[in-house]
């Protein structure tokens, strides 16, 4: 009974922390409620960096709270970072009882609720932890791994082709589809395409058909060198911030760079990874082509699979296909994909998993 009552006010808070998906990188995604008597006081979620956490939201709200207990989707921080500690917000507050989610993975912040049953508050943890671990995945995954979230996101015909041996590739998947991965181009820090997909689609990369709370996502482009600049190319539109992630320098980018293009150098491919990670973009959508996904596929930095696939064939060997370079070598190195969910988007299927790799 004590348990179905803390789960009912734990789905609340992760409905409050539902609200900020998106919009908290590099902090993580959460939501809290004060409840008193069965009465809701308070709750909030955590703001865009450097503003409150979700505990401190609700506190705002809520006022007196002697006696109250705090249901909060992660154990509160206990250290002081770019704001207060809300351990330190917690304590003289009145509150008696704090529930939490996910433990925190983050050894700066952790310790949170150590500190609060020091200060004499009644601490239960692990209430819809499953729930509230997936709300964090791109966070859990960089403090484990310092890369971000990476989901391989393509539209596909039914024998594997992202575009046909002419390069011609819009459009494949029908309007709902692309409707819905504008969705999740407003959940996500940064878009990635390859040089090749720049050169071929221009594309713009923004989110259209979506509502973005906060920072448009980051445009970024990966290869070798920068390509020959043109002065049409979408990514220079001010609709977002875009980037250039090159591994040789060269007059090319020096030209982009005067064209107010943001060129970083980085060492490899995975280097620029970690980078858009270390400045805060935790969730990136991977937008292709065939050798971006192969790359990203072979060297272990795809997590999640977004499929979008047409009834249509295109067929061709010089055709590109979605894993366009290398792949396995027998069936037994094929890579599985957990957790999947189907979806019919008009005509389309969208098909959603998490990319399992060999031990
Ligand atoms: N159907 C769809 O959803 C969809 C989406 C996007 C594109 N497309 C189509 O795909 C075609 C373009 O495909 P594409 O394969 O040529 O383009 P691409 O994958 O966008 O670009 C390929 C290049 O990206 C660079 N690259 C960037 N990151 C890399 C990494 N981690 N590892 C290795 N290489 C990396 C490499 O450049 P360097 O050689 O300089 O190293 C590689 O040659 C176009 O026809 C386009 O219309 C379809």
């Amino acid at each position: 009974m004590m348990t179905d009552k803390h789960k009912h006010w734990m789905q609340l808070a992760l409905a409050e922390a539902i609200k900020g998906l998106g919009n908290t990188h590099p902090n993580p995604t959460v939501g809290a409620v004060i409840v008193r008597d069965g009465q809701v006081l308070g709750k909030g979620f955590t703001q865009p960096v450097g503003g409150n956490h979700a505990e401190v939201e609700a506190l705002q709200v809520a006022g007196d709270v002697a006696g109250a207990t705090l249901y909060v989707t992660l154990e509160p921080c206990a250290s002081q970072g770019r704001t207060p500690a809300c351990t330190s917000a917690i304590i003289p507050s009145g509150i008696q009882t704090v529930v939490y989610a996910s433990s925190d993975p983050n050894p700066q912040m952790a310790g949170g609720a150590q500190v609060l049953k020091d200060a004499g508050i009644e601490v239960i943890a692990g209430v819809c932890k499953e729930d509230a671990d997936m709300l964090n995945r791109p966070f859990f995954h960089y403090i484990q791994h310092k890369m971000p979230w990476v989901i391989a996101k393509a539209a596909i015909s039914l024998d594997g082709k992202m575009a046909t041996r002419t390069l011609h590739s819009q459009w494949i998947s029908g309007a709902e589809s692309r409707k819905h991965a504008h969705g999740v181009r407003a959940l996500c820090d940064a878009i990635v395409v390859g040089v090749g997909t720049l050169i071929h689609d221009n594309p713009s990369l923004t989110v259209r058909d979506a509502v973005i709370i906060g920072q448009p996502p980051l445009r970024v482009m990966m290869g070798k060198h920068a390509p020959k600049p043109f002065a049409d190319c979408k990514l220079l539109s001010d609709e977002a911030p875009s980037r250039f992630y090159i591994i040789h320098d060269n007059d090319d980018a020096l030209a982009w760079r005067e064209l107010g293009m943001d060129v970083v150098l980085v060492e490899n491919y995975e280097a620029a990874f970690q980078h858009l990670a270390a400045d805060g973009c935790l969730q990136v959508l991977l937008e292709g082509g065939g050798k971006l996904h192969a790359a990203c596929l072979e060297h272990c930095i795809s997590n999640e699979l977004l499929l979008y696939q047409a009834p249509l064939l295109i067929g061709g060997v010089d055709a590109m296909s979605f894993w366009h370079g290398t792949g396995v070598e027998t069936m037994q190195d094929a890579l599985h994909i957990a957790n999947i969910q189907r979806q019919i988007l008009g005509d389309d299927m969208l098909i959603r998993g998490d990319i399992v790799y060999p031990a």
